[in-house]
């Protein structure tokens, strides 16, 4: 198999609408693979570094699976038992990783340490969340969204909650995807545009009111109210969202036939009642499995592109 040229994946708009739609027939034929215990290994031989400097279980479980069952291996690092921990130049720590492994997963603080890391890097690097976006989950998420329901294509989702790197990732997302994002976050919690990286506003649309974002939506999601990085924020945030939390009520104002989706951890009564996430129109467990069968494309698609 020949090896492509070098592309990372540090943000959601880093693919076209043309790659999205491979990677996800791609995820669908490497799942049922996996649930028939086909042995898939396009990555024998191959390595990965896993470097984490926020704590993590699907991530960290989703890619050092997913890249066993693909054939390779993978190193893992945190900044406590590496010298990323001892203030080594992010230049100088991408320059020597990327000799020694085929691919690099970073999930870091801001996102400029993940672009720095790529710029020097031989290989793809791969975002495992920065605190201002988390492609990995959204690509996982809009797989979930077409088992269930098909195209995502002129849906509308509403993001209740916290104008995160979750809601950025989202934003980018409706841009390329072409479906309408509604977004209620509280005041001081907005999105921005600028950050998001997105070129217009056609997009999406912003609402005060949790509610009036979840009229007639196809999809629900929401997030932590507190962010790793942000906890010196958390009894502030904890009075600013108490009017973010998906309810039965914002769930009834949705479609009938409306999904509720959450990246996990989830907190409930905080975010999302008990209700809602352990009800029946959650599909949270698939969204999390699904972080297994998608990055096990883009593993792939980014070592060898279009198989
Ligand atoms: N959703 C997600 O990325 O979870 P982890 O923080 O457990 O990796
Ligand atoms: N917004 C959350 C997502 C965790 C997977 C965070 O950054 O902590």
């Amino acid at each position: 198999t020949a090896l492509v040229p070098l592309r990372h994946y540090l943000q959601f708009s880093d693919f076209s609408a043309d790659d999205y739609a491979y990677l996800f027939a791609r995820a669908a034929l490497i799942k049922k693979k996996f649930k028939a215990y086909e042995k898939h290994q396009p990555l024998a031989d191959r390595t990965m570094a896993m470097i984490f400097e926020k704590a993590s279980t699907r991530t960290r479980v989703s890619f050092e699976a997913g890249m066993y069952q693909l054939g390779g291996s993978v190193v893992h690092l945190t900044t406590g038992d590496s010298q990323l921990g001892r203030a080594e130049p992010i230049e100088d720590s991408a320059k020597v990783i990327s000799r020694m492994v085929d691919l690099v997963m970073i999930r870091t603080y801001e996102q400029t340490k993940i672009e720095r890391f790529a710029e020097h890097s031989r290989v793809p690097v791969i975002n495992g969340l920065t605190n201002e976006f988390h492609p990995c989950q959204i690509l996982a998420d809009i797989f979930t969204y077409i088992e269930h329901r098909g195209s995502i294509k002129g849906k509308t989702v509403a993001w209740v909650g916290d104008g995160n790197n979750m809601a950025n990732t989202w934003l980018q997302a409706s841009e390329i995807l072409d479906f309408k994002l509604h977004v209620s976050t509280p005041g001081g919690y907005e999105v921005d545009q600028a950050v998001a990286g997105i070129r217009s506003s056609e997009s999406y649309k912003v609402f005060k009111d949790p509610m009036l974002a979840c009229a007639g939506a196809d999809l629900v999601t929401t997030d932590v109210w507190t962010s790793m990085g942000y906890e010196a924020e958390n009894e502030a945030r904890k009075k600013a969202f108490a009017d973010w939390c998906v309810d039965s009520d914002m769930m009834k104002a949705a479609k009938p036939d409306a999904l509720f989706m959450h990246c996990l951890p989830a907190h409930r009564g905080e975010e999302v009642q008990a209700e809602v996430i352990d009800g029946p129109q959650s599909v949270v467990w698939d969204e999390a499995e699904n972080r297994l069968h998608a990055q096990k494309a883009l593993m792939e698609f980014l070592l060898f592109g279009r198989l």
